[in-house]
């Protein structure tokens, strides 16, 4: 069966609650493609006020991260329960600014993803090699150890309905692209990861974007590979050229 397309914005932390509902509504009939599913991952103050601006639309909502308990003192945090009372179908985990800035690792991690799976929500569990990494030749024995560690412990039904996000640090936020090669290979390696550890059959079920200064230009080519199922999209989410990602 044909993998559907999924490309997601990740809006990070821009848009206040009243720029956000107005970028919802300029977005609005430029992100309609019916062979794709669209997510905005939003800041958590933004959550129901986009969840509101985009209802009765194709648009689903994200959250851009999550606390593993259930619930309690831990302030700051938000649960995956409130996440799915309010309506969030999608939640990034792993993004590399968490790994990095947060210091999050993957034991961490791994315990976020199955508190969001058990919680009814779809992880866009994200993974991604440094520069130095790619220039020591280890990018995918880095990546391999993310997604073995950050999946401990999930099924492979749970597996197949997760999506995975490969975004190589250095591609982010930079203007530089990994080529359509370096983007299909690692995702790809990431695909046979999975069946090594799983089976074919989860293997070709799981959804694997490509993440790292995606935009209007290079999103046909990027998401025409074999391997790579759509996008996680930074900063061109922000703007109507999300719309020409979506309907590449
Ligand atoms: P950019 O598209 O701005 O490079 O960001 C990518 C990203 O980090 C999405 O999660």
């Amino acid at each position: 069966m044909a993998r559907k397309k999924i490309v997601a914005g990740n809006w990070k932390m821009n848009m206040t609650p009243s720029q956000a509902v107005a970028l919802c509504a300029q977005l609005k009939d430029l992100v309609v493609n019916p062979d794709v599913d669209v997510v905005y991952c939003v800041p958590a103050i933004d959550i129901v006020p986009v969840i509101e601006a985009v209802k009765g639309t194709n648009v689903q909502v994200g959250a851009e991260n999550m606390y593993f308990e259930e619930k309690g003192a831990y302030t700051g945090e938000i649960s995956a329960e409130m996440l799915v009372d309010a309506g969030v179908k999608y939640v990034i985990i792993g993004h590399s600014e968490r790994r990095d800035y947060f210091k999050e690792d993957d034991a961490l991690l791994n315990k976020k993803v199955k508190k969001a799976i058990s919680a009814g929500l779809t992880p866009i569990l994200c993974c991604g090699e440094s520069l130095e990494q790619r220039e020591m030749g280890v990018t995918m024995d880095w990546i391999r150890f993310q997604i073995k560690s950050d999946l401990v412990g999930v099924t492979a039904d749970q597996v197949k309905d997760i999506v995975i996000a490969y975004e190589p640090i250095w591609a982010i936020g930079t203007g530089k692209t990994a080529t359509t090669e370096q983007a299909e290979e690692v995702c790809k390696g990431i695909r046979e990861c999975i069946c090594e550890m799983y089976d074919e059959a989860t293997a070709a079920a799981v959804r694997i974007q490509y993440g790292g200064s995606v935009n209007a230009g290079n999103a046909a080519e990027l998401f025409a590979q074999p391997d790579i199922d759509g996008g996680l999209v930074g900063g061109a989410s922000l703007k109507a050229d999300f719309g020409k990602i979506v309907c590449y």
